[in-house]
């Protein structure tokens, strides 16, 4: 793909001048799901598909956006004066957006650029393109214009560009997956205070599957959003009655002992995942570094029937999807990942069940919503960067 966007860049606006090529992958969230907002611990890990860019600064202050996934749009042409946010502006929202956070953070980009892009993360699956985009920005601007920001606060101010620019209150998982990504390890992450350690997933027997439910994750801009209001409502009604800043500060004793102060049942349950699933990832980590996969992916397992039944992210195609692989011998655990309502789900099967995976799970998914999934086998890779 460098070689498309550099083609494409190029044919577009010329060969001449410093043109540089980037890359930011997008994540897949092994557990930990709807934690990152609560102060709890997520374990997702970067993936080797992404998007990539070429890129080349300008004298003046305009900014030319072409990407290859919407080629219908053409070349946007824009300003550095100009950077709101308007449905007109449609993806490119996403890099005005972090030219806009550069500044409000003390960075001021001092010219414009001219840029290419092109990703192969299916739009809307949940494998978070627009966190990636976000950081792919971010490495852009850094590297042009010589902007001394670290990968962390890169991740950090891609999430306020998205929270602020584009009006997603995500938490900081996606983008920090993105810009902090190692191959072959995933990234256990304590939302609370940004500490992370590696831990290495590149299994003995066994490999990390997605499958692509092909329902775009529509919802999950709205419905994210009130998920968040839920949480921090149940969180004050929790605090009056216990001393906690985060739902993530409670285990599940604490939880059970206190989860009266909630009045309202769907906070109330809203509340419970949050705080089972982040001990759920606690235990899912000791899991994997004791090398127990079996235990790990029962945790998956159950990570999914919370985020389906408390906090009620998924929807039927998911579960069709990971219902059918539950079913399967040699699927250790499988899951719905991501913020939800459509997108994907990971599953850890045993190396030589993966083509039987593929097919049963396919078949049957395809028999019973009349929709084709795709998988893919992932192979887990490092964080953003120049090429
Ligand atoms: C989206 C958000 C993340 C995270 C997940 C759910 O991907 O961008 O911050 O909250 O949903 O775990």
């Amino acid at each position: 793909m460098k070689e498309q966007v550099l083609k494409k860049f190029t044919e577009l606006y010329g060969g001449d001048g410093d043109i540089r090529t980037y890359f930011a992958p997008g994540r897949v969230n092994l557990i930990g799901e709807h934690t990152d907002y609560n102060g709890g611990h997520v374990f997702p890990c970067a993936l080797t598909m992404g998007t990539y860019a070429a890129a080349r600064k300008r004298e003046d202050r305009v900014l030319r956006f072409y990407s290859m996934n919407f080629e219908e749009n053409g070349v946007v042409k824009t300003s550095l004066d100009d950077l709101v946010c308007s449905d007109a502006a449609g993806w490119t929202n996403y890099p005005k957006g972090v030219i806009w956070a550069f500044g409000e953070k003390g960075y001021q980009v001092p010219a414009g650029m001219d840029i290419v892009i092109a990703g192969d993360i299916p739009n809307g699956s949940g494998l978070s393109s627009s966190a990636s985009l976000e950081v792919l920005t971010g490495v852009v601007l850094r590297d042009l214009f010589g902007i001394e920001v670290s990968q962390v606060e890169l991740a950090l101010i891609g999430q306020f560009s998205e929270n602020n620019f584009n009006g997603m209150n995500c938490g900081i998982m996606d983008q920090f997956a993105s810009a902090m990504g190692k191959k072959d390890h995933a990234i256990f992450l304590n939302t609370a205070d940004l500490t992370y350690e590696y831990a290495s997933v590149k299994l003995e027997h066994a490999r990390i599957v997605i499958a692509n439910s092909n329902v775009k994750h529509s919802l999950v801009g709205s419905e994210y959003n009130v998920r968040r209001q839920q949480c921090e409502s149940a969180l004050k009604q929790l605090q009056k009655v216990v001393s906690i800043e985060t739902l993530g500060d409670l285990d599940v004793e604490a939880f059970e002992a206190h989860k009266a102060a909630v009045a309202d049942p769907v906070e109330q349950k809203r509340a419970k995942h949050a705080v089972y699933e982040n001990q759920r990832t606690l235990q899912a980590v000791k899991a994997l570094k004791e090398n127990d996969i079996e235990a790990f992916g029962k945790l998956m397992n159950a990570s999914h029937v919370s985020l389906r039944d408390d906090y009620e992210v998924s929807c039927p195609e998911m579960d069709i999807l990971a219902e059918e692989a539950w079913k399967i011998p040699g699927v250790l655990g499988s899951r719905m990942t991501g913020g939800g309502f459509g997108g994907c789900t990971v599953s850890i099967v045993e190396s030589e069940q993966v083509d039987a995976f593929i097919e049963t799970v396919g078949t049957a998914y395809e028999e019973r919503t009349g929709i084709k999934a795709e998988f893919y086998v992932v192979d887990i890779g490092q964080g953003a960067g120049v090429l």
